[in-house]
């Protein structure tokens, strides 16, 4: 069955889980009109997602990447360790590659990340001291940011810097540039990214920044950012990744009101950066499972559209076949694990149908 436009519009807007999602395909597996890229371009926001070697390899979903999104980040190959694999050697094929891709769809582009402990090359540890950390850092991100100048829309300078657990100064996380350089290694990464691209946005990334379990990461962060802005450090946006699960907590639409207010009040931007929704711990039944998943997207859409200073939602993927979760969080009952808005077949889930209707009720809301 084929829907028309206006009879999907006016089902999928009303209750995205009415419809079971196989009535509202088109004949060649597409999701019905209009798209995700739309919806999100009426609403004035950023929608996209993580991209890797899946966009050159695989053609129907590289076509869901092209019909659907707006914005691209790069899984890993722009990273510090991809890009530098040895003290003087450079890899950017992979990361000119996709940016490529992205301005060849008008798509936006994100640069993930500068620094990250886990993207550190292994080779900084025997390479740099005390005395030469900082230039070596500093050349990193002035070679990254530099060559891609005026092109990227906004960097995560600067990923997951908080780890209270580590019982350092501040509830930083202990990481060798902690060690090597001191807590202003994120100063000299912002300053350094600035001045390579004084247009482009500069992010701090994390994860649990609006989750309910995530009180003293939130409070560190926010300390953080205070300090830094206090000192003039350019920062114009926080990321929050949103690995979300099934887990009961593992978000509140109040804690996410609360952090979106907190983060515009200091005159920042607010990125959903990388949302997936784990189902490791979801029921066997997969209809189950994706209504349950479906159900999380929609819920933490509607409370992350609500805070003031959103600017965009990407996901980590865009489909089943393609997750890291299927790596990093299998189910112990060893059925693949169903995270994402497309399936392994490429048909749009439940979750699709729950975020295009939760970017239409933005889009009406003129968010
Ligand atoms: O594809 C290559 C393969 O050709 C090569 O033979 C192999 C040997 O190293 O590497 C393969 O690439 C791996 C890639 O995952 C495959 O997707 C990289 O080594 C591996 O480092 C990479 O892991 C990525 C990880 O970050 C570390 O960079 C994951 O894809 C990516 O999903 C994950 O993303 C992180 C965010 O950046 C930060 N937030 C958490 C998130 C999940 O861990």
């Amino acid at each position: 069955m084929i829907l028309s436009r206006r009879r999907f519009l006016m089902s999928a807007a009303s209750a995205p889980l009415a419809l079971p999602v196989s009535a509202c395909m088109s004949a060649d597996g597409a999701p019905p009109p209009p798209t995700l890229r739309e919806r999100a371009d009426r609403a004035g926001l950023l929608f996209g997602t993580a991209i890797g070697p899946s966009v050159d390899t695989d053609a129907a979903y590289r076509a869901a990447v092209i019909r659907d999104c707006n914005a691209l980040v790069c899984e890993y190959e722009m990273k510090w360790d991809h890009i530098a694999p040895t003290p003087r050697g450079r890899a950017f094929e992979a990361a000119d590659r996709r940016l490529a891709f992205a301005k060849r769809h008008a798509m936006e582009m994100r640069g993930h990340t500068l620094v990250w402990h886990g993207a550190t090359p292994r080779w900084l540890g025997q390479e740099a001291t005390r005395a030469t950390a900082r230039r070596i850092l500093e050349a990193h991100i002035s070679e990254t940011v530099g060559r891609y100048r005026g092109r990227i829309h906004s960097w995560d300078v600067v990923n997951e810097a908080i780890h209270p657990e580590d019982g350092e100064s501040r509830g930083l996380r202990r990481t060798p540039l902690l060690g090597l350089i001191g807590p202003d290694y994120i100063e000299t990464a912002f300053r350094a990214a600035a001045e390579a691209d004084p247009g482009a946005r500069l992010v701090y990334n994390d994860y649990g920044l609006s989750a309910p379990w995530g009180e003293a990461r939130r409070r560190a962060a926010l300390d953080l950012l205070e300090r830094l802005l206090a000192r003039g450090v350019p920062i114009h946006g926080v990321g929050i990744q949103c690995h979300l699960d099934l887990k009961p907590g593992s978000f509140d639409p109040e804690t996410v009101h609360r952090f979106g207010h907190a983060v515009a009040a200091m005159g920042l931007d607010l990125l959903v950066t990388e949302l997936d929704v784990a189902d490791q711990h979801g029921p066997a039944d997969e209809a189950e499972r994706d209504t349950q998943v479906a159900t999380i997207y929609g819920a933490f859409l509607d409370a992350v559209l609500a805070t003031p200073r959103l600017v965009g939602i990407l996901t980590w993927g865009l489909s089943d076949r393609h997750t890291w979760l299927a790596r990093e969080r299998p189910r112990s009952d060893r059925l693949p694990v169903r995270p994402l808005l497309y399936d392994r077949r490429m048909r749009p889930k439940a979750a699709w149908f729950a975020v295009a209707a939760a970017l239409d009720r933005a889009g009406r809301k003129g968010v």
